[in-house]
Formats: C-alpha cells, sequence, structure tokens
C-alpha cells in the first residue's frame, strides 16, 4: 500500500485530489496535512471523512516536530505539497506570510523527507520514495502575444505570491542537486472546478452575477489564462507522482487560453440562460482598477508531459465550464457558508474602492 503525505488538500485542488485518489486506488493511505487557513475548509471532504484510506490532520507544514512525527508514524512512500497561501492580490497586501508558507513551509517538508528517507552513512535514498512540489506557471512571469511557457524558461516571478512559489521550487531543485533527493516539481496553469474558493475569478463571478452584484474587471479584462480543469491536473499529479522521471519538472496546461472578459460574458450568458433571469446582463461588468504588476499573458506548452507520460487536458472549456457552474448551482449551501462570516469583510476591504 502507498502511503502519501498530502498537504494543503482541504483547498481547492487538494480536496480535489484527495476525491480523484479515492476513486481511483482502493489500496492507499492519504495523510492531509492541512492548517485550515480561511481557504482550507473541511466542506470539502465531507463525503470522505469516514473514509479510512483518508487521515486528515489539522497542522502548519511549517511545524518541524509535527512534520517529524506523522514520517515516523506513516512511513510515507510520497510527499505531494500543494500547501499554500495561493492569492495574487493577498501577496500583495501581506506579502509576509508568503514567505512563510510558501517558503519556510516547504523547506520544512524538503528537510522532514531526508531525514526520513536519507541514510547519511550509507549516502543512498530509500528505494521508491518521492517529493513532489505543486507549483505555478506563474514562476515564469508572463509572456507577450506570442509564444508558451516551456519547462526551461527562465523563472521571473513579478508578484509576493510567484516569488514564493519560485523560491520554493529553487529549494526543491537544490535538495535534488545537492543530496541527490527524488523529487518532481509540476507547473500548472489556472485551474477550476467545484470547491475553489471565491476569491479566485470563475467562482467569484459566479457567485457575483447569482446576486446580481457587480463584477470587477481589473483593467482591460484582456489579460489572458490558461484554464485547465481540476480533475485533468489531479490526473496528471498522480501519473507524474507514479512515473515522472525523477529530478524533472513538468508544465500542465489546458490548451485553453482565453482572455478575462470573455470568461466573464460566458458566466453571464449561462447563468442568464439557465436561471432565465433577465437581470442577468453584461450591464453587470464593472472595469476597475487594474491589479498592480499584473501579468498579461499566461499560456504553457505541455508536451514534455504528453510526450513522456502520456498525459493531455481532457476536458474543453465548453464543457468544465458547464461543470463547474452546475456545481455551483448545486452546492449553494457550500457558497452561503463559505461567503458568511469574514469572507464578507474580505470582499469589502478588496472591492470596496473598486465597485
Ligand atoms: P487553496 O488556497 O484553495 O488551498 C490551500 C490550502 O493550503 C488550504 O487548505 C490551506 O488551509 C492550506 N494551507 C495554507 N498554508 C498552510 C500551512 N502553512 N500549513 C498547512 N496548510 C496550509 O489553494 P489551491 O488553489 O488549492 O492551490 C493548491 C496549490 O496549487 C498551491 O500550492 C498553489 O500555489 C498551486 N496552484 C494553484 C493554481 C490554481 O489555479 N488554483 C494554479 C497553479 C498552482
Ligand atoms: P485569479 O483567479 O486571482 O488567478 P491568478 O491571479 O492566479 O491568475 O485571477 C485570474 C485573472 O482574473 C487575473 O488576470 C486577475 C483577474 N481578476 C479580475 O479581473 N477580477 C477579479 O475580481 C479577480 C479575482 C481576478
Amino acid at each position: 500500500m502507498k502511503r502519501y503525505l498530502i498537504t494543503g488538500c482541504a483547498g481547492f485542488i487538494g480536496s480535489n485530489f484527495v476525491h480523484y485518489m479515492l476513486k481511483k486506488y482502493d489500496d492507499i493511505l492519504l495523510v492531509n496535512l492541512d492548517k485550515l487557513t480561511y481557504a482550507g475548509n473541511l466542506e470539502n471532504l465531507k463525503s470522505v471523512e469516514n473514509d479510512k484510506r483518508h487521515i486528515f490532520v489539522q497542522g502548519d507544514i511549517c511545524d518541524e516536530k509535527l512534520v517529524r512525527e506523522l514520517f515516523l508514524k506513516y512511513d510515507f512512500d510520497y510527499v505531494i505539497n500543494f500547501a499554500a497561501e495561493s492569492h495574487v492580490d493577498r501577496s500583495i497586501k501581506n506579502p509576509e506570510i508568503f514567505v512563510e508558507s510558501n517558503v519556510l513551509g516547504t523547506v520544512n517538508l524538503l528537510q522532514r523527507a531526508k531525514d526520513a528517507w536519507y541514510d547519511d552513512k550509507a549516502k543512498t535514498w530509500k528505494e521508491g520514495k518521492k517529493y513532489l512540489q505543486v507549483s505555478t506557471d506563474e514562476v515564469y512571469g508572463a509572456l507577450g502575444p506570442e509564444g508558451y511557457f516551456t519547462e526551461t524558461t527562465p523563472l521571473s516571478p513579478h508578484s509576493p505570491y510567484s516569488s514564493s512559489k519560485a523560491s520554493a521550487d529553487l529549494f526543491v531543485k537544490a535538495f535534488h542537486d545537492t543530496y541527490g533527493m527524488p523529487i518532481n516539481i509540476t507547473r500548472c496553469s489556472n485551474n477550476y472546478g467545484p470547491y475553489q474558493f471565491p476569491e479566485k475569478l470563475i467562482p467569484l463571478m459566479i457567485n457575483n452575477v447569482k446576486h446580481h452584484k457587480q463584477l470587477p474587471v481589473y483593467g482591460d479584462g484582456m489579460q489572458i489564462r490558461d484554464w485547465l480543469y481540476v480533475e485533468d491536473h489531479c490526473k496528471a499529479i498522480d501519473m507524474v507522482c507514479s512515473n515522472g522521471k525523477i529530478g524533472e519538472v513538468y508544465n500542465v496546461g489546458g490548451h485553453n487560453e482565453r482572455p478575462n472578459i470573455f470568461i466573464v460574458k460566458t458566466i453571464i450568458s449561462q447563468l442568464h440562460d439557465r436561471l432565465n433571469d433577465e437581470e442577468i446582463s453584461e450591464a453587470l461588468i464593472k472595469h476597475v482598477e487594474d491589479r498592480l504588476g499584473h501579468d498579461r499573458r499566461y499560456g504553457i506548452d505541455p508536451e514534455k508531459i504528453k510526450n513522456d507520460l502520456g498525459w493531455y487536458p481532457e476536458t474543453p472549456f465548453e464543457k468544465g465550464i458547464v461543470l463547474t457552474i452546475d456545481w455551483y448551482l448545486e452546492n449553494e449551501e457550500w457558497m452561503n457558508n463559505v461567503t458568511s462570516g469574514n469572507y464578507q469583510k474580505y470582499y469589502d476591504e478588496m472591492y470596496k474602492a473598486k465597485v
């Protein structure tokens, strides 16, 4: 039985990964270490709370003692680090926590994995172990109108968020280059799908449209993101963890570049038709002050993961966005719960001056 330490899996991508893995494998143990920040939500894991293959531990990836104890107790084969502060706008307001969780947390996981897996006397690593870092295409910076990010594109992050992720990636690479640690890094484009916290573009717009609230589009709305359906991403992570060549970076992209304004208009038109609601129209769009240092375009060339591992993004955007809207419409209570309390304070702070 393979034993995984998975971190940050009460969040968006991580919780989807738990569901994906439990559906796919019978003989597996997932130990899920999550601090439960504002973005971590045990409701995302409600349907698996009695599943013996998944153990939830509330805690911080920066906690040396706790992570050491988990390695001793469970003798992990794999570590997959999803845990991070993940929102660019928050990183612009408060960069320090991004250094703590994203950089220092990653270094703590690497150190504890090395303690558990490396025999200092024999100078050998235990067989079959791997550390996988879930990273982002944002570490490459921004593209002009032409070209794509490949795995050899130089790192050139712009935001405090992407700088912290790039820094973490360099530490992962350093553990490989210095100690020979078996690692992979995956760098994916913007994910969308169920359980995404509504501070991110797609769920925020779905929620605002439903409530006839203004739709804050940063700047001219012509920034391009390469949208990846979250389940396709989970499949890629599983494939890289099982079969990725040691030491390699894999870019994971949706082949699905769209300007933000297109995404917003698609959500408006879908919800207008499905809710049969005449108050839902493009008049809700409000172009607001642009994000500081806003990256203009991201676009991934996923050839390497396709050639090496046979992965490709299976879900076209037209299908993925319908599945996503279906999910948010069917899970109104989930949305109501995450947007009550502190969320309103966050939304007011971020958008009051804008919309
Ligand atoms: P998220 O914000 O939804 O979830 C992050 C989770 O990490 C939360 O459950 C939170 O409680 C937990 N966490 C944060 N700090 C922690 C700490 N110090 N110790 C333990 N747990 C902690 O994020 P997400 O969108 O699911 O992203 C997951 C990973 O994927 C992140 O590393 C992110 O950088 C990367 N990524 C995300 C996207 C995207 O589109 N969402 C794109 C590229 C890369
Ligand atoms: P986001 O979902 O925050 O992801 P990221 O910054 O990691 O790409 O934002 C996606 C795009 O949508 C980005 O170009 C910023 C833009 N955006 C808006 O125009 N309005 C919003 O309210 C939000 C949250 C994002």
